[in-house]
C-alpha cells in the first residue's frame, strides 16, 4: 500500500526548513547506506549531528503524530529520527531494497545505555523542493501494480513498505531536497495495515455519518480494535 499524505507541512514551514538546511553542513550520502546501497548511491546529507537536523527533525516528527492519516497508515510502534538529503545535477539512488534493521541514533538510544535496533516495515520521504524547480528524481517503486513514479508537492508525504525495491531517478536539472525515514509498525504484515487502514477509513466515513454513538459505528470499531490486537506484534 502506498499512502499520500498532502501538505504535511505548509508551504511557510516548507520555506523554514529550506532556508535552515540551504545553510547547513551536507555530506557525501554515501555514510549512511550499507555496502550493496552505497554502490548506487551519489546524493549528499545533511549532518545528522548539526542542530539544524535536531531542530527541524524534531519538528517534523510532531507534526507526523498529530496527522491522522499518518497514525492511521502506518501505526507506529518506534520513527527512526529523520534525515535530509539532497540530489544536486546528476545525482541518483539506483535500485536497492532498505536495510531491514536500523540501529537507532545514539540520542534515540534506550535510557539504559543499550544499542536498541528497531525494525523498518515503513519507509517514507518527504518531498522539500517545489517539483517545478528541479527535472527527475522521481521515487520510483516497484509494486505489484508496476512501477509507481512518485514526485509529489514540497511539503507532501509518501509512506511505502520498506520491502519494496525503489530508486531515485536521476536528477537532470535543478536540485531535490527532502527527508526520509523509517517507521517500526505494531503491525508487521502489510497487508494486515492495508486491512485496518481501509477499515479505519471507513468508519471514519460512518462515524461522520451516523454519528459515534450509532450502535453499528460501535460494533465495527470494536472489530479494528479486536483486529488490532491481534495482529499487533511485539
Ligand atoms: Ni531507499
Amino acid at each position: 500500500m502506498l499512502t499520500i499524505i498532502d501538505a504535511l507541512l505548509s508551504p511557510e514551514e516548507v520555506s523554514q526548513f529550506n532556508h535552515a538546511l540551504a545553510s547547513g553542513p551536507w555530506q557525501e550520502g554515501k555514510i549512511s547506506a550499507g555496502s550493496q546501497a552505497a554502490q548506487v548511491k551519489n546524493n549528499e546529507q545533511f549532518d545528522d549531528a548539526h542542530p539544524v537536523a535536531c531542530e527541524l527533525r524534531n519538528a517534523l516528527l510532531y507534526k507526523l503524530a498529530a496527522h491522522p492519516l499518518f497514525m492511521s497508515s502506518a501505526l507506529p510502534n518506534h520513527i527512526y529520527p529523520p534525515k535530509f538529503n539532497r540530489y544536486s545535477q546528476g545525482a541518483h539512488y539506483g535500485l536497492h531494497v532498505d536495510s531491514a534493521i536500523m540501529p537507532m541514533p545514539y540520542e534515540s538510544r534506550s535510557a539504559h545505555g543499550g544499542t536498541r535496533s528497531m525494525r523498518t516495515d515503513v519507509s517514507a520521504t518527504v518531498f522539500l523542493s517545489d517539483p517545478n524547480t528541479y527535472e527527475g528524481g522521481e521515487l520510483s517503486i516497484e509494486t505489484p501494480f508496476g512501477l509507481q513514479h512518485i514526485k509529489l508537492d514540497a511539503g507532501s508525504v509518501i509512506l511505502y513498505p520498506a520491502s519494496s525495491l525503489h530508486q531515485v531517478n536521476p536528477v537532470t536539472k535543478g536540485c531535490r531536497v527532502a527527508s526520509f525515514f523509517w517507521v517500526e509498525s505494531l503491525v508487521r504484515s502489510s497487508e494486515h495495515r492495508a486491512t485496518l487502514f481501509d477499515l479505519d477509513q471507513s468508519i471514519q466515513a460512518l462515524t461522520l455519518t451516523f454519528g459515534n454513538s450509532n450502535s453499528e459505528v460501535k460494533r465495527l470499531s470494536g472489530v479494528y480494535h479486536n483486529l488490532l490486537r491481534g495482529w499487533a506484534s511485539g
